[in-house]
């Protein structure tokens, strides 16, 4: 197993269950060690940090509700304090996953609704990568990866416009700050997964699940390590002449 990450400070929001989850245990299997982020889950985040030190990682929860600009900042507090400060203040990975969505038709949505989705999935997101860009700038070396979605580039079904318009945000936030950080050393990417077996995700059996199966040409639903292999690749060594890419991992729905 390569331990590429060795002494690298990872922090993967939205990883107490689904894809953040196996962003955090994949990151920590390569040697980084991890902040596990979540806003409500306390007891499926420390379900994650356990996993991975039991597999040898080392990783730490911090709960944070990215909603609003206190829990940005909760979290922003414990880049400086994780394992024992032992970091310094530095973070090399920032995996921006966290994300929510309120399904149903867009006439219907609630006015709160707005916020919702554009605060956890954009606006902490931008916040976070601002403080990371700065802390990364100063070691010359950093990778921001923003976990978009096949639905930041494509439209292909109705009921989560909200969702979608956050979405195409992050994917044009990724290019544009590509721009401004790769001259410093930074690398910044997203992941644009397609259906994947989450609780995000609607369930089996369901004619929504069904109908997001025939979009597919693999015929099947995405799984977790499947995304967190693609997050991996970008926050690897090897990734360093990759940036302003949002790489799609969707079995074939956008294609
Ligand atoms: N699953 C899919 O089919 C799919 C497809 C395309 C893109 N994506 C994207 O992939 C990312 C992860 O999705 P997922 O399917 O793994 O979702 P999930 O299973 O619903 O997990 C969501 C994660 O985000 C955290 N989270 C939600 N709201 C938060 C907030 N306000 N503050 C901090 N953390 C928050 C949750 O924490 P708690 O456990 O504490 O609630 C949880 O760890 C999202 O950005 C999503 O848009 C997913």
């Amino acid at each position: 197993m390569s331990k590429s990450l060795e002494n690298k400070l990872a922090l993967v929001t939205g990883s107490s269950r689904g894809i953040g989850a196996a962003v955090a245990a994949r990151l920590a299997r390569n040697g980084a060690s991890v902040i596990v982020n979540y806003a409500s889950s306390a007891d499926r985040a420390d379900a994650v940090v356990r996993e991975i030190r039991s597999a040898g990682g080392e990783a730490e929860a911090i709960g944070a509700d990215l909603a609003g600009m206190d829990g940005v900042r909760t979290l922003i507090a414990s880049i400086d304090t994780a394992f024992g400060g032992r970091f310094g203040g530095q973070l090399d990975i920032l995996v921006n996953n966290a994300g929510t969505v309120d399904y149903g038709p867009f006439l219907e949505q609630p006015d709160d609704s707005y916020d919702k989705h554009f605060n956890v999935n954009v606006r902490a997101p931008i916040a976070l990568a601002k403080e990371a860009g700065k802390r990364m700038a100063k070691a010359g070396w950093g990778r921001i990866i923003n976990v978009g979605s096949a639905f930041g580039e494509a439209a292909p079904l109705g009921g989560v416009t909200l969702y979608i318009a956050t979405k195409f945000a992050l994917h044009g936030f990724t290019r544009g700050l590509s721009r401004e950080l790769g001259p410093l050393g930074i690398t910044v990417n997203g992941v644009q997964p397609g259906p994947i077996d989450t609780d995000l995700s609607p369930n089996e059996g369901t004619d929504a699940h069904a109908t997001m199966v025939k979009l597919t040409s693999v015929g099947r639903f995405g799984k977790v390590d499947e995304i967190a292999a693609a997050v991996a690749y970008l926050a690897s060594q090897e990734a360093s002449f990759t940036n302003g890419e949002n790489l799609t991992v969707d079995g074939g729905w956008n294609a």
